[in-house]
């Protein structure tokens, strides 16, 4: 599937690149010198190096392997390889970097490991035209906090998408959203998500409820009284706001170990204001996070005990039913195959 890696915003310069980690693979995207954005496996082509160690930076106009100094050009040709012209048969040309499919939506990058994908549309369906009014390719990073979290993945995607445990674990967000008015959307084979509108003076998810920011422009009166909260399967949580847009994208380390990459991103000319503010949106969301991933690690502590066995959801809980069943329907699919 098409996975979120990051944003297009970040990678502004030619030469700028983000790398990730994902099932045994790693990969690198860099915005090249016509400003497309690819991605390519991680690893030179001569002896297999890991390329680049760092996870986000700029290279300096190409790409060069710490090893034996193989260099690529940021569009991924091999442009130098030392030694190798006396080699019989040698054609740099045969030992580009291996791609890894990329594609945008709305200022999102997302990469797909498959060698031949679907379109990255198929996955998101209904998503852009939902998400316009938001212009989140406008929308700027101000703020990033990483997470590792001692929980199963699937555990942070359950959790994203019931507010049944709201009154007990997040007294502060359970003070701006009544926690049972949710307004989801049918769920598809790839998300499901919903809005939630808030209390009575409450303007947006910050430390008071107080909105601090000018709306983003180009929303609606319904869109600036509610936060949509959407699970993109598999790994990219978007949170909308009246005035920012949070989002998470998740990076399972281990059966039991996942790093969660937060970040809080708003719109330029509020950025640009003198007074311009955000800790409260982040500290608002902060704290709500770290609830959730503890009680998400306690779940998954009880979840590998041998005493576990599962219990029965409640409507409320509709959306985790449908994800597990999207889990099923994926492991199915790979059992087929093997
Ligand atoms: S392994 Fe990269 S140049 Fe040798
Ligand atoms: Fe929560």
């Amino acid at each position: 599937m098409w996975l979120a890696v990051g944003r297009a915003a970040e990678l502004e310069r030619p030469g700028a690149f983000l790398t990730r980690d994902i099932a045994g693979a790693s990969v690198v995207v860099v915005r090249g010198h016509h400003g497309r954005i690819q991605a390519f496996h991680n690893v030179c082509r001569h002896r297999g190096t890991r390329l680049c160690v760092t996870e986000a930076g700029t290279f300096p106009g190409s790409i060069q392997c710490p090893y034996h100094a193989w260099t690529y050009g940021l569009d991924g040709a091999l442009l130098a390889a030392p030694q190798m012209d006396d080699a019989p048969g040698f054609d740099k040309g045969d030992y580009p970097l291996r791609t890894v499919a990329c594609d945008r939506w709305d200022g999102h990058i997302f990469i797909n490991l498959s060698d031949a994908p679907a379109p990255l549309l198929e996955q998101i369906h209904g998503l852009p035209a939902r998400f316009a009014a938001w212009g989140m390719q406008d929308l700027r990073l101000v703020r990033r906090i990483q997470y590792d979290v001692a929980t199963n993945w699937k555990l942070v995607v359950q959790n994203y998408s019931e507010c049944l445990h709201c009154p007990v674990i997040h007294p502060l967000l359970n003070r701006m959203h009544h926690y049972l008015a949710a307004e989801n959307v049918p769920s598809t084979e790839t998300y499901c998500g919903g809005a939630m509108g808030f209390k009575d003076g409450v303007e947006t998810l910050s430390t008071d409820g107080k909105r601090r920011r000018a709306v983003l422009p180009g929303l609606g009166s319904r869109e600036r009284e509610l936060v949509s909260y959407f699970a993109i399967y598999p790994n990219f949580l978007l949170t909308l706001h009246p005035d920012y847009m949070m989002t998470i994208t998740i990076w399972p380390r281990s059966p039991g170990r996942t790093r969660l990459i937060a970040e809080w991103h708003f719109h330029p000319d509020e950025i640009a204001k003198p007074g311009f503010v955000f800790e409260d949106a982040i500290e608002f969301w902060d704290r709500t996070n770290r609830e959730d991933w503890a009680i998400s690690e306690q779940s998954y502590l009880g979840i590998s005990s041998r005493g576990y066995q599962p219990g029965p959801y409640s409507a409320r809980e509709q959306q985790l039913w449908e994800f597990d069943q999207f889990v099923l329907k994926a492991v199915k699919g790979h059992e087929d195959l093997t």
